[in-house]
């Protein structure tokens, strides 16, 4: 069976526009991004985001800069924005280019408008299972997909695949958390794992998100497992997925598509955590 992250994230999106509907206050839930140069997937990955945005009722405050801006001027554009009370999450759109230190930007998010989750204390929070302002929206949107498809997370065994501090690192840290519908066992393999295979071929969820087009074949995957994909990869000028779907689908009991899967799932998860940082504000005022 296919899981629709598309169909699921249309719902949670009619959620979110019905909750935003109903705010009492005069300002809708803002969303500020920066985007940094001219990455053509950063730029498509921005503009469904910002039409999500629009589709539900949040506004978008964009700030795009050249490839060659200074370091100081971000660091600026993150300051003004963290002291802007119209302001209630803000996105840098990563990756950025190398003369930029990601972890000087990362940091210079105000965690409570961190609604990437990717601030060291958000993080941190998610690892030490005290609750934090944000979970990363992949991670969150895969844990969303996983709920809304009735897929059972406690006491399975979750093989996720990369370790990046996007998606494999703060997932692994959410799955693994002592709750009623996290608890998994977890396994991170990575690059340098040996006999990969033989440690993917005993997951029943197997999270790939490693970035490699079709790498992940049937030999990989147990019989019956759910396959979560997380890759985005163009080859030869087509979207596809790290897990070669068509192959691999006759032998699993559920498998997301590439597009249509983990994708708008994770947008979603951007536009709920834009509202929750909303909500928090209102709830201190
Ligand atoms: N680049 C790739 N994925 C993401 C994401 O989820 N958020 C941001 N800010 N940048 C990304």
């Amino acid at each position: 069976m296919i899981i629709s992250g598309k169909k699921i994230s249309q719902e949670i999106l009619g959620e979110l526009s019905e909750q935003i509907k109903k705010l009492e206050s005069k300002r809708a839930p803002c969303l500020a991004y920066i985007l940094v140069g001219n990455n053509s997937a950063s730029e498509l990955y921005v503009k469904r985001k910002v039409q999500a945005c629009e589709k539900v009722g949040i506004t978008v405050k964009s700030n795009c800069f050249d490839p060659d801006v200074k370091e100081q001027q971000l660091l600026e554009m993150i300051s003004s924005l963290n002291l802007d009370p119209t302001v209630d999450g803000i996105l840098v759109q990563l990756p950025l280019p190398p003369h930029i230190n990601v972890q000087q930007i990362v940091e210079a998010v105000d965690p409570q408008k961190d609604v990437d989750g990717f601030h060291p204390f958000n993080i941190g929070r998610l690892l030490l299972g005290y609750t934090p302002f944000f979970v990363p929206c992949t991670p969150l949107g895969i844990h969303e997909l996983l709920m809304r498809s009735s897929i059972q997370i406690s006491h399975k065994h979750v093989v996720i695949m990369g370790r990046s501090n996007i998606v494999g690192k703060p997932l692994a840290a959410l799955l693994m958390q002592k709750n009623t519908h996290t608890n998994a066992t977890v396994t991170l393999v990575h690059s340098h794992t040996v006999n990969t295979a033989q440690i993917t071929s005993q997951a029943d969820i197997l999270v790939c998100a490693m970035g490699a087009p079709l790498h992940v074949k049937s030999d990989m995957i147990k019989k019956g497992a759910v396959v979560i994909d997380v890759g985005i990869n163009r080859l030869h000028g087509k979207l596809v997925g790290d897990v070669d779907f068509e192959k691999v689908k006759p032998q699993v009991s559920q498998i997301t598509p590439v597009p249509g899967g983990v994708g708008p799932m994770t947008i979603a998860m951007l536009l709920s955590n834009t509202l929750r940082s909303y909500q928090m504000k209102a709830q201190l005022a």
